[in-house]
């Protein structure tokens, strides 16, 4: 397996680009299997997990051409084989459960493996389910499997969503886009990858309206067409890499960052202290931080217009350096503060109470080994060693692999010391 050796302490200065967002191209992905006609997707980020759902779109029987390194992605659904995701696939990537809505939509069938609980909590997809329902799905759970049938096609439906959940408002909103009439979700979802999403499928000849407020609209239609799409900038790609410069130190332009959907990011930052120069026309995000103190500032993750969830573990890594003590609560997740105990190797002065985390900023972090444990939490490893006096080694890092393109690349373009180290190098 894969490390990372980190030499820490290194003010950075450059230029970062940032890269397609990983959240909205696996959705946008799961779109595709809404029509006969080709969908090509641009700005596409080379991830892991973007590889692996095309891996079980080619499997459904849909023609993916995508060279590797390459930004755009061809996919075409002409013709399926099958409409079954198996549970090899959908376990190893949540997202590939997001198959099942396009696939009852289009063809009226479709047997899916739930995809089980994950590192940061149970993560069930009830309301996911709930929403089929109403659509006048026939749901069958059976042996980790649900199997989904709508004969006579879905129709649509008033959903309201007892609380917000990303996945399963883009995944009502992929299904009522071939239902029998109009669908109403309320209580939606509003992060700005359901607006993508929403984007994408308009373009596609979906009647969809209001992604972005709490409720949104869409008239099902018929049949989709092809299109091609620009997938949106990756907010939390560009609000960790703003979050390694606040703590490391140094001057560093993020280009292409989708400078609108970090207003809770940015917020914190500067209330911490940090320079964060946005331009929403230039789509560029300037940070910097010359040798200043950084504040102590408390957060609590909360659904988009609030501080995502997935930028918390980067946060706890920079309030770890913080003049005073910062309160974190995570209100999304019921276990996603495994990176708390590896950064305390670190050094960092954290407890965790429940949904709370306690964080009495410490002088310096010292490099030591960790342990990479999910996406998010990888990353505040490297982001505090980044900041950290001597050599970190960052081991299971297939994790970050999964949501950051050529993050040493990039990282090393402004002159932090990562070097990725393969098992048989030693
Ligand atoms: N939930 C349920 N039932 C459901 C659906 C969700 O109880 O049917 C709960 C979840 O367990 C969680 C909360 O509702 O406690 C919110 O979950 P949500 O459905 O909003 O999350 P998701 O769609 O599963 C996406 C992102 C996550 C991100 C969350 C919140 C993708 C592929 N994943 O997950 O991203 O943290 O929204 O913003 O879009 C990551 O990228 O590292 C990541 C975990």
């Amino acid at each position: 397996m894969d490390r990372l050796k980190i030499s820490g302490g290194k003010p950075l200065s450059g230029t970062i680009p940032i890269s397609g967002a990983k959240n909205s191209a696996l959705k946008l992905m799961a779109a595709a299997l809404l029509t006969p006609e080709p969908v090509t997707l641009t700005n596409m980020p080379n991830l892991a997990d973007t590889r692996f759902l095309s891996q079980l779109l080619s499997t459904l029987g849909v023609e993916v051409y995508w060279p590797k390194g390459d930004a755009t992605c061809h996919l075409n659904a002409a013709e399926l084989t099958s409409t079954i995701a198996p549970y090899e696939q959908v376990r190893k990537m949540r997202a590939s459960f997001n198959v099942l809505g396009p696939l009852l939509a289009r063809y009226g069938h479709a047997t899916v493996s739930l995809p089980g609980g994950c590192a940061i909590g149970a993560r069930p997809v009830d309301l996911h389910l709930k929403a089929f329902e109403a659509m006048g799905a026939d749901l069958l759970v059976e042996q980790g499997y649900v199997k989904a049938a709508a004969i006579h096609g879905l129709k649509g439906a008033h959903i309201v969503f007892p609380f917000v959940s990303v996945g399963a408002t883009e995944h009502a909103m992929l299904a009522a886009t071939l239902a029998n009439g109009e669908t109403v979700l309320e209580n939606a979802a509003r992060e700005p990858e359901i607006a993508d999403l929403a984007d994408c499928l308009n373009s596609m000849g979906a009647q969809g309206s209001g992604a972005g407020p709490a409720t949104i609209t869409i008239e099902g239609v018929e049949k989709l067409h092809g299109t091609t799409h620009d997938v949106m900038a990756d907010r939390i790609e560009a609000g960790t890499y703003a979050m390694v410069v606040a703590a490391a130190g140094g001057d560093v332009t993020l280009t292409n960052a989708p400078v609108a959907a970090l207003s809770a990011v940015n917020h914190a930052l500067r209330n911490a202290g940090i320079i964060v120069d946005a331009d929403k026309d230039a789509r560029t995000l300037r940070i910097q931080r010359n040798g200043s103190k950084l504040n102590a500032v408390n957060i609590d993750t909360a659904p988009h217009p609030g501080f995502p969830t997935d930028m918390q573990a980067q946060f706890m890594a920079l309030m770890s350096l913080a003049d005073g003590t910062s309160i974190i609560r995570e209100n999304i997740f019921e276990n996603r503060f495994m990176h708390a105990p590896e950064l305390s190797r670190l050094g960092a002065n954290i407890s965790v109470r429940g949904h709370e985390a306690i964080v009495k900023g410490v002088d310096a972090l010292k490099g030591a080994p960790v342990m990479a444990t999910d996406l998010r939490a990888s990353v505040s490893l490297v982001i505090a060693a980044l900041a950290a006096q001597g050599e970190t080694e960052v081991s299971r890092i297939y994790h970050l692999d999964r949501g950051f393109e050529r993050l040493e690349q990039k990282l090393t373009a402004v002159g932090a010391d990562v070097r990725r180290v393969s098992a048989e190098e030693e």
